[in-house]
């Protein structure tokens, strides 16, 4: 590991899985959340389209804008003193082609300060990705299930197709991405692609065998109107703030109503 302050470099994460060790991955979409974060020694804060899920109350990530992505993103660079920054690129800039992606991830560096963005798609976008790489931007590739694809995938299910996933990862490598997310992969294939491949792969859903893990940070801490059951089965729960803060605000209400709160000491004389 680098020192406190000394920020990850892309060439790092190509050291780290060169020498075994495994990259550390966790989104983060506010200030205060990326500063303990980045504290904690976590290697790669992503400012995730997911957030359109765990911050808006959406179904999907498709309605995420770009302005909204820069507003949070903006204020994780901000905290970040050794984590590098990814953000995802929402939809349906890289859809649109590499002109109009070119243009947001262009927007997206400049404006926010992050160091790469994430891209969804393998093979069948590697013009626009590749496009946004020859721009000067860091990519990080997205593989196996993409959540705004998840109209054309037919929902949120594991990838298992192993020709796909291998032709997406070698179209990635080959046109420069420093690294790769795999998302809902058996474990075996992501294994063998970790194996296969020099980017580092970096999964969720995708078992140990990856070079690195990311977790969802409302996820992580059950920071949703969610019960545990109801998390995705490769999700883990270490700290459940929904029933903290609950109980706390629970406690506020109670100590309003009693006129508890406030105390002599906590009012002006
Ligand atoms: O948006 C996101 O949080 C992601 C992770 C699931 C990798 O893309």
């Amino acid at each position: 590991m680098t020192s406190k302050f000394e920020k990850v470099k892309a060439s790092q994460l190509l050291t780290m899985k060169e020498t075994g060790k495994k990259i550390v991955m966790m989104t983060a979409y506010d200030f205060p959340t990326a500063q303990i974060l980045d504290e904690a020694g976590v290697d790669i804060l992503l400012v995730g389209d997911s957030l359109g899920t765990v911050i808006q109350g959406h179904e999907t990530t498709l309605p995420v804008t770009l302005d909204q992505m820069i507003y949070h993103a903006e204020m994780v660079t901000r905290a970040a003193k050794r984590a590098f920054v990814v953000v995802d690129m929402p939809f349906p800039y890289c859809q649109l082609g590499p002109d109009e992606a070119v243009r947001a991830a262009a927007r997206v560096i400049k404006e926010t300060g992050a160091n790469g963005v994430k891209i969804e798609g393998g093979q069948d976008r590697i013009a626009t990705i590749s496009a946004v790489i020859q721009a000067g931007i860091p990519v990080m590739g997205h593989c196996g299930l993409m959540p705004q694809s998840i109209r054309k995938l037919g929902g949120y299910k594991i990838q298992r197709n192993p020709d796909q996933l291998d032709n997406d990862l070698q179209s990635l490598q080959e046109n420069g991405v420093f690294a790769a997310v795999l998302e809902c992969v058996p474990k075996q294939l992501s294994f063998k692609m970790s194996q296969k491949y020099k980017i580092p792969l970096i999964g969720i859903g995708a078992g140990k065998g990856c070079d690195g893990q990311v977790l969802v940070f409302h996820d992580f801490a059950l920071w949703a109107a969610k019960e545990p059951q109801e998390l995705p089965k490769h999700a883990r729960v270490y700290v459940n703030l929904h029933e903290i803060i609950l109980k706390a605000v629970q406690n506020f209400a109670k100590d309003v109503r009693s006129s508890d709160f406030p105390s002599d000491s906590e009012s002006f004389d």
